[in-house]
Order: structure tokens, then sequence, then C-alpha cells
């Protein structure tokens, strides 16, 4: 049975016989699946319906998926089955079936369909999966003692729907097997093959690693087509199967090789023939090569190919000559009409990638035996990161290719020095780029530039010329930037203060992504582009798109722009005039000549009347007249611009009236708010407003109300009340303010500085006694807190004399409490000195007395009191 025929078997019995809707292939680029590269199992397109996100068009559903894997790449040719590439034959439950009817329609398909001598037929299973034992092993003659468990029979491919699941192998004989005494199903040896993946879909693993139980249990099932045809047509590999023997064959003419001689050769006959098939299938799915994603996942597999053709010995070219193998094992096959059809843009693309490989392969394998050679010298194990960055850079070598070399010579690679020339690299590219911006634009006098047009509409042009670095070039490939001029051109270029549309170009081999377009000298419009994937060259035909998001918000600023330049012309006088203006997606930037400020209010009003004027919405008018007829209108003309008889006048009826060949929007409404942000002074004589419009001018207001929020809620009130709640906080810190500046002053007049001068210790404790300059006990006590806190701690004694009276008071800090002081007992004894009583806590004590002489012997008792205390 050939390949193809064995697909068809399979879809037919599962579509006929078992009511599946048969689908074709779904492409190998996942859609809307961020987690996956490429589509590498039968199951991956159709997770939305495992999740039960999208319903399936049947609960039952059949595929031959093409799968691209590359986990494992350095092991394809080495072994029998080793693939990047391969088909999946599935059949898969959305709800529907589940093990009961899964694992006998396998083993009808084997034993009936295709019949597998059953005898041969072992599975293994999730140990405590009783269920799936008991179906086992009522299936018609299946050999009851064929069934082993097995703890890894859990099948996942990171987050998305997974399950437990059962096996199903073939004894292909003891021949075929290690000679170990262990072997059995489940070991690494060629003598059990699995053919067959049964997964009970019920769980539905999360990006965090847990577990989900799904709504409803599923089937998806996996049958390696290549394998099951080396069953079938009884090959020892999956290579020498029709689906990729007729590879090898032609890859045998063009080396003069032979397959099975030699072993080192035969891995790259194998390793040719597996990535032809990659190649093809993956350009088909619309993927080029280019430095990135799945891309460089292409690329790799294009280069790798290469080099194994170079170590086969075919000089030149070849690869064209595998696709025409490729398809040939397809053709007239079902679903692979695609591949037929696509066969000549396919060869195109790979034949250019291999220009580029071969012009630098045979020079990076010189200098990389060399390098490999002096590493090997100088005793070492380790390819240097420069040197691999080096290949990289300069010779187009995937790192990995370098990789596997230098394993090939048991080598590893420094991959950290590799990655910071990389991101060093990447610096240096950042950087050019924005050089790039002033493009250096060569000498283009070669170039008929007297066809070329201008068209809003286009959406298709020839390419004219392409330069890069200042030289006119052919081609440019991924990675590159250049100048481009079209045959036709919608984008508008950079101009009359206007940043240049950004936008994209798709043609048949390369994707392009355009950051800016400017106007040379003649009015000849070029476009700074970038290449993301494969190629372009001049001749060519792309597809443009510009960013029409990116147009829009130029629009609107460029719209607002002279609507601003009106109002300002009502509202702050007509002696106002351009003096230069910038607009981009981002906000619109408007200087003018004014001697003086333009004042809260006219800019309040400035601003009121420009929105007015939007929510008018009106029809932006454009019309094309001779200059004498636009002056004769009153049209404002802008300054050094210089236009031909026939110019282009905006119009916003009633309003404004300009020259202007910017980007406009159709109706005024579309620019939905204006909104000032700063006036400012740039010269003398020249003012600059700064505004925003539609979305960034509601993110800007919104952006405010959200800072009013946070202040209100600092201040513990709403937003109503925050002038409010800040009036009151000013008025609060006027008063302590005021308060401080009292105690100040009164810190001067008592000598404060003074009697600190005068302190002593005692035991430990720091002691000051003294007359403070003061009157009263209020302010005596202020004082004495003062000084306590300059101290340190430890106990002030004061005392002032007021008219006939003496006034005294002692404090103490908590640690000079905790040695003993008490404040009350020494003012108790200090104060009948000076004839009078008080007392207090130990930390604060007062008293009064009525001899004022007295307060020096007082003050004498006072320290008497604390040396007794602290004794
Ligand atoms: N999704 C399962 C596999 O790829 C069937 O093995």
């Amino acid at each position: 049975m050939s390949g193809n025929e064995l697909r068809e078997a399979y879809l037919q019995f599962f579509a006929e016989k078992k009511g599946h809707l048969r689908l074709p292939s779904f492409s190998l680029i996942p859609q809307d699946d961020p987690t996956l590269l490429l589509i590498g199992a039968g199951m991956a397109p159709l997770k939305p319906f495992f999740t039960g996100k999208m319903k399936p068009p049947r609960t039952r559903v059949t595929t031959s998926q093409r799968c691209v894997r590359t986990g494992d790449i350095e092991n394809v040719g080495r072994t029998a089955r080793h693939q990047t590439y391969f088909e999946m034959l599935g059949n898969f439950s959305f709800g529907d079936y589940f093990k009961g009817e899964a694992i006998p329609w396998a083993w009808e398909f084997l034993t009936e369909v295709v019949e597998l001598p059953k005898e041969k037929l072992w599975v293994t299973v999730y140990p405590d999966d009783t269920e799936a034992i008991e179906i086992w092993k009522s299936q018609p003659g299946f050999p009851r003692d064929h069934i082993v468990k097995l703890n890894d029979n859990f099948w996942e491919i990171g987050p998305g729907p997974c399950g437990p699941d059962s096996e199903i192998y073939i004894d292909l004989g003891e021949e075929r097997g290690c000679g170990s005494p262990t072997c059995a199903v489940g070991c690494d040896c060629d003598r059990y093959l699995e053919i067959w993946n049964l997964v009970f879909t019920q769980y539905d693993r999360q990006e965090d690693g847990s577990y989900e139980n799904l709504a409803h249990k599923n089937i998806d099932t996996g049958c390696g087509l290549e394998r099951l045809a080396s069953v079938l047509q009884k090959k020892q590999t999956n290579f020498e199967t029709d689906l990729l023997y007729p590879i090898i064959e032609y890859a045998e003419k063009v080396s003069g090789l032979s397959y099975g001689k030699d072993e080192k050769s035969d891995v790259s006959l194998k390793v040719i023939a597996d990535h032809a098939r990659s190649m093809a299938i993956m350009i088909m799915d619309g993927i080029l090569p280019s430095n990135e994603g799945r891309g460089y996942v292409l690329r790799r597999i294009l280069r790798r190919a290469i080099r194994h053709g170079r170590m086969l010995g075919i000089k030149g070219k070849f690869l064209e000559g595998a696709v025409d193998a490729v398809v040939g094992i397809y053709r007239g096959a079902r679903d692979f009409e695609e591949l037929v059809n696509k066969a000549d843009y396919i060869k195109k693309v790979i034949s250019l990638e291999e220009d580029r490989f071969a012009a630098t392969l045979n020079q990076g394998m010189e200098l990389l035996d060399h390098e490999i050679e002096a590493v090997r010298k100088a005793g070492g194990k380790e390819l240097p990161g420069k040197v691999v960055f080096r290949l990289y850079d300069t010779f187009g070598f995937p790192w990995e290719l370098t990789e596997e070399i230098a394993h090939e010579n048991e080598m590893e690679i420094d991959s950290k020095g590799f990655e910071s020339a990389m991101e060093e690299q990447r610096t240096r590219a950042r950087n050019a780029r924005v050089k790039n911006e002033r493009v250096a634009v060569p000498d283009l006098s070669k170039i008929d530039v007297s066809a070329l047009t201008l068209d809003e509409k286009a959406t298709e042009a020839k390419v004219v010329a392409i330069w890069k670095d200042g030289v006119l070039v052919d081609t440019i490939t991924d990675g590159e930037e250049a100048g481009i001029i079209l045959s036709t051109t919608p984008f508008y270029a950079e101009g009359g203060g206007q940043v240049g549309d950004a936008g994209t170009f798709v043609s048949a081999f390369g994707h392009i992504r355009v950051s800016n377009a400017k106007k040379l000298p003649d009015g000849t419009v070029y476009h700074i582009s970038y290449v993301e994937e494969g190629q372009l060259s001049v001749g060519e035909t792309v597809k443009i798109e510009v960013d029409q998001v990116k147009k829009l918000a130029s629009a609107r600023n460029h719209t607002a722009t002279h609507l601003l330049q009106a109002a300002l012309k009502k509202v702050v006088g007509a002696q106002i005039h351009q003096a230069g203006s910038s607009v981009t997606p981002e906000r619109l930037r408007f200087d003018f000549t004014n001697f003086e400020p333009v004042t809260e209010q006219q800019l309040a009003d400035v601003e009121s009347l420009v929105n007015e004027e939007i929510l008018k919405g009106q029809d932006v008018v454009i019309e094309h007249m001779t200059l004498n007829e636009a002056k004769k209108a009153g049209a404002m003309a802008l300054f050094a611009e210089k236009y031909g008889d026939v110019v282009r006048v905006v119009k916003v009826p009633g309003f404004s009236m300009e020259l202007c060949a910017g980007s406009h929007v159709r109706n005024v409404g579309e620019i939905g708010m204006f909104k000032i942000i700063s006036e400012t002074g740039i010269a003398s004589g020249v003012r600059r407003i700064e505004a925003l419009t539609g979305k960034a001018a509601l993110d800007y207001a919104n952006a405010r109300m959200m800072l009013l929020a946070q202040a209100a809620a600092q201040l513990r009130t709403n937003e109503e009340g925050v002038p409010s709640a800040i009036e009151k906080l000013r008025a609060e810190k006027k008063e302590a303010d005021a308060k401080l500046a009292e105690v100040e002053a009164l810190h001067e007049k008592a000598d404060a500085q003074q009697l600190l001068t005068a302190m002593q210790e005692i035991a430990g404790v720091h002691v000051v006694t003294g007359k403070a300059n003061v009157e009263g006990m209020d302010a005596l006590r202020d004082v004495a807190d003062l000084l306590l806190t300059k101290m340190e701690g430890g106990i002030i004694v004061l005392a002032c004399a007021n008219g006939e009276k003496a006034n005294l008071v002692v404090k103490a800090s908590k640690d000079a409490v905790a040695k003993g002081i008490h404040a009350g007992r020494i003012v108790k004894e200090a104060a009948a000195v000076v004839s009078g009583g008080g007392g207090g806590r130990p930390d604060m004590a007062q008293a009064g007395g009525k001899n004022p002489a007295a307060i020096p012997q007082a003050l004498e008792k006072a320290v008497q009191a604390i040396q007794a205390q602290l004794a």
C-alpha cells in the first residue's frame, strides 16, 4: 500500500465508516495561538474545539495534519524515525465518543483494514486506567498479556488540552532489537515501534502549569503516516518508504553516491530527504526565510540541507530538484493540489536562499575548520562566541548549525559570548536605523522617474529602484534597510510639517515594513523600508498597505492645526502668523508670531472654538485651483512652500482655508476632541502651542482626571473637595508657621543656647539648671521643652522671676526617670528655698515662690536633690 493510499484508507475509514467530518490539513502557521511557533501535532489546530471555546463543525473530525517539529533535529538521519516533517493521521472526538469507541476503532483499522498481525501488537496504558485495560482485553483476538502499564502515558504539548493516553506498538521482531534481556515495549531500540497514540483528553493545562478539567471528555489520536507506511511497506526506516525515498534517489543521482553504502553519507541523504519536505511545505504555507521565528526555523532547515549537500560532494545548487522529487511524491494525492500548484514559487524561494548561502558557505566552513583546529590544538573544548557570531553575521551560519558542527567535533559553543556579541549587534543596528531615517540617496540619474505617479488609492505597484547605504542594488534581503521607489504610491511623503505615512509592501518573496515616506527635490517619493522576511528585487510587484490608523491620527492632527490657526486669528488677533508646524500621529505643534504669551482665557477660548467647529461635523472640502484664484478666495499661504500653478486648497467651510498638500480627515467630526497641552515661548516673538486630538486627547484628559482622583484620595476628600481641602491645609500651615516663629523668638529671648552651654553631667545624666529670660509659667515650660529636646535627654531645672514671684519648672527625660529621678520631689525641695511650694510627676513638675531673689540658691538646692536621687 502506498503512503498516499494509506492516508486515504485511514481518512475514509473514519469519515465513511465512523461518521467523522474529513477536513484537509491545517496550515503549519498556528492561528490565534501564541503558545506555538509551528503546528506539531494533529490536535494543535483543533484546541479551541477541545476547550469548548469554539463550536466544531461536527463533534467527530478526522485529518491528516502536516506537522513540523525541530526539537530533535540533530537526530534526523541518525535514527530510523526522527523527522522534522511528518503527517499525523488523527481521529478526534469533541465531547462525543470516548475510550469505548476510540480503542475498538483503532484495533479494527489496524487489524482489519491494513491487516497487521494481531499477535505482533502491544499496548501501553496509564497505570490506573482500568477502563482502558478492560476495553483492550475485550477486543477480538487481542493478545491479553500484551498490555504494559507505563507511568509516562500522559500526553501534552505545552498549555492546552491533554490527558492520559494509551499507545499501540508493533513488534518488528527480535532481529531488530538491542538484544538486552530487559528489551521490551518502551525500550529505545528499534524492535517495538509506536504506531498510534490514543489520548483521552480530559484536562486543560494552564499557562501556570496547573490542570483544569475540560467541560467534556474528548478523544485525540495520532498515528504517524510515515511510520505506519514503513511497517506496511516492510521498510527498515521511514526514509525508505515511498513518502521519502524518491528524494533520496534524487540526492543519490546528483551526488553520485549510493544509499546504504556508507553510514555518514546515508545520514546526509536522509537529512536532505527530510528537510526537502519540511521546506517545501513550510513555504507552501506562506513562511519565508528570515532571522526570526518561523522564518528562522525555515532558514535553519534550508541551510542545514545545503551543508549536507556539500558534505555529499554536491557542487552547486541542488535543492530545486529535491523539491521536484517532493512534488512527485504527493502529485495526485487529495489535499496536495496546493503543493503542486505552488511548486515553481517554492523552488524560487529556495533557490534564492541557496544562492545566498552558497556564496558564503565554503568560506565559512574554511573559517570554522580552522577555528576548530585552533581550539583543539590549544586543548580547548569550546568554540569562542566571537567565532560563532562571525559565522552567523558574515557567513549566514545559523548558530545551531555551528553548534552541530562543533558537536560533530566533540566541542561545545560559547553561547554566552555569542549572545553578548548578538546584543552588541542589535544595539548597532538600532543606532544605524535612526541614522538611516536620513537615508543617503544615491545617484538616480539612470532611473527613469518620468512615469512615476501618486495615487491615493493604489494597492499595487512595481519596484522601480532600490538602494542600500547610498548605492543602487537589484535585491535586498531580510534584515536589510533600504530606500525604495515604486511606479506609483499612495504614501503621503513627509512635508508641510507632517510626517510621512507608514505601512507595508508584500511581494511574492518578501515582507517589507515601511517606516516613513519622503520626497526628493523633484517630487519623487521614496520609502524608507526594512525587509522583515524574504527579499525584494527591482521589477517585482508589491501589494501596498498604508497604516491607516497612523494616517488617520496624522490627518486628525493636521486638520486640527488648520482649525487652531483660524481660531487663534479670531481670538488673539489677525496679526498672528504661522512660523512652523509639526504633525505626527501622536500630536500637533504649531508655532506662530506673537509678542506676548497667549493668556489662559484666550487659550481656553481658542480650545473651545476649535471644539465647537469639530462638533459641527462639517465635511472638509479639498479643491484644486490656480494660485491666483486661491489668493483671491482668501486662502492662507504657507511660508516657504513652493507650489506650481495649480494648488490644493483645504477648506473647513466658513472657518478655515489654507493651501496645503497634507492628509486631512473627511469630516471635522473625525477629530473627536481637541486639547491644548502647552503654550510656551520658543524665541523672541514666537510662541508654540502643543495640542492633542482624538484618542490621545481623551487619554490625556483621563490621565489628568486620574491625578485629580489620586490627589483627592490623599486629601481624604472627593474631587470637588480638592480646592477647599487645599485651602484648609494652607491655612493650617500658616497657623503652624506662625506658632513656630513664636517659639523660635521665645527661644532667642530666653538665651536658651546660653543655658545649654552650662550643661553638666551628674552620674552620667545631662543636667541643665539656670534662670531663663522669660516671664510666666507657660513661656518657661516652652523653653524647658525645647532645651530638653536639644539636650538629647537628662534633667532641666529652669527658673524665672515674674514680678514679685518666682517660677520653677523641672523636666526629666524617660531615661533619667528610669535612673531614679523624680521631678516632683526636686521641685518641692527647690520651691521651699524661694518660699513656695509645688509638685508634680516624675517627669514634669512646676512650682511658684514668693522670693525671686533666692532663685540661685533654689537652683543650687535642685542640684543637690538630683545628686541625692542619682546616688
Ligand atoms: N496528540 C497526540 C500525539 O501527538 C495524539 O501524539
